[in-house]
């Protein structure tokens, strides 16, 4: 897929409140997590589905932009001590360890809260019009909250040290984590003003990228380095959490990624244009080493 990066992290940049604020410290913290190395998954596949429905990249850009918002205070969030306990995160120490924990807890809220200014501003609506914006802005807020991603994570916690079957591991991992890379890809799909099929499309192209992207990272937490992957590795162990590789062990994790990747692959004959490269985007995230 086309590189997205530099014009994301500019535009990602820009959303930071520049000159004398109070809040220093609140500003600081959400510039940091922010801007450290994530791969920008997320808002790459918007700006990708946004051209593969004839849209442009300036159109959709806010929308990647607070899709990447919302991802980095999760990230934020889910490393807090009170969750996974983590410290490192993108290779560098997490959100708390630098600001402290009540700060990291208000860099996650405001992280959220500028991705719906994003959304909604000025520039966003004279770029995609305001039904798009609006739409976009909804999808978004339903993928990511009570009954989406947030839900996830509730259930991930609340299942640590309990005995579930694989219905259970996967309605959490569909939820904390395809559910949001379902938002990205039909947020793209909605700023170039494309019709619900093809909305419909990116979302099951995404449900099938997304499960394997957690199980994937699943499979990292156990068999990969905590200097390749710039997080720690055996958190899932520590916390006794139930994922798909303590449920289903290694060489059936590995076929079901597959399979996760083949169905993704054919929810794109859906479109007209050019989807090789999604495609093999597919391909290469279910191989991905970090
Ligand atoms: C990590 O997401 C959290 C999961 C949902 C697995 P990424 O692996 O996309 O993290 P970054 O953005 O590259 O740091
Ligand atoms: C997190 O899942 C999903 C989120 C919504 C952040 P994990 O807890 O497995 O993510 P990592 O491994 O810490 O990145
Ligand atoms: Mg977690
Ligand atoms: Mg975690
Ligand atoms: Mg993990």
């Amino acid at each position: 897929m086309k590189d997205y990066t530099a014009v994301i992290e500019a535009a990602l940049e820009r959303y930071i409140p520049k000159g004398e604020y109070k809040e220093h410290k609140l500003i600081d913290s959400v510039a940091y997590s922010l801007g450290l190395k994530g791969k920008r998954v997320r808002p790459s596949l918007t700006l990708a589905f946004a051209e593969l429905c004839g849209g442009s990249v300036e159109e959709a850009l806010p929308f990647a932009c607070a899709v990447e918002m919302v991802h980095t205070y999760s990230l934020i969030h889910d490393d807090l001590p009170c969750m996974d306990d983590d410290d490192y995160r993108r290779g560098k120490p997490s959100n708390h360890k630098v600001y402290g924990e009540n700060t990291a807890v208000l860099a996650g809220d405001a992280l959220q809260s500028m991705a719906y200014a994003a959304m909604l501003s000025d520039e966003a609506i004279a770029a995609a019009g305001a039904d798009r914006a609006a739409r976009a802005a909804c999808v978004l807020a339903q993928k990511s909250g009570l009954l989406g991603m947030v839900g996830g994570q509730d259930i991930d916690l609340s299942i640590e040290h309990k005995s579930v079957g694989i219905d259970t591991v996967r309605l959490m991992e569909e939820k904390k984590t395809a559910n949001l890379i379902e938002a990205a890809c039909m947020m793209g799909c909605i700023a170039a003003g494309a019709d619900d099929a093809r909305v419909k499309a990116a979302e099951r192209y995404a449900h099938g990228i997304g499960l394997a992207f957690q199980i994937v990272d699943d499979i990292l937490d156990v068999t990969s380095t905590a200097e390749e992957l710039g997080k720690p590795i055996g958190s899932d162990a520590d916390n006794d959490k139930n994922t798909f590789m303590s449920l289903l062990g290694m060489d059936r994790c590995r076929e079901y990624v597959d399979e996760l990747t083949a169905e993704a692959v054919e929810a794109l004959s859906a479109f007209d244009g050019d989807t090789t490269s999604l495609a093999e985007f597919a391909v290469k995230l279910a191989n991905r080493k970090k």
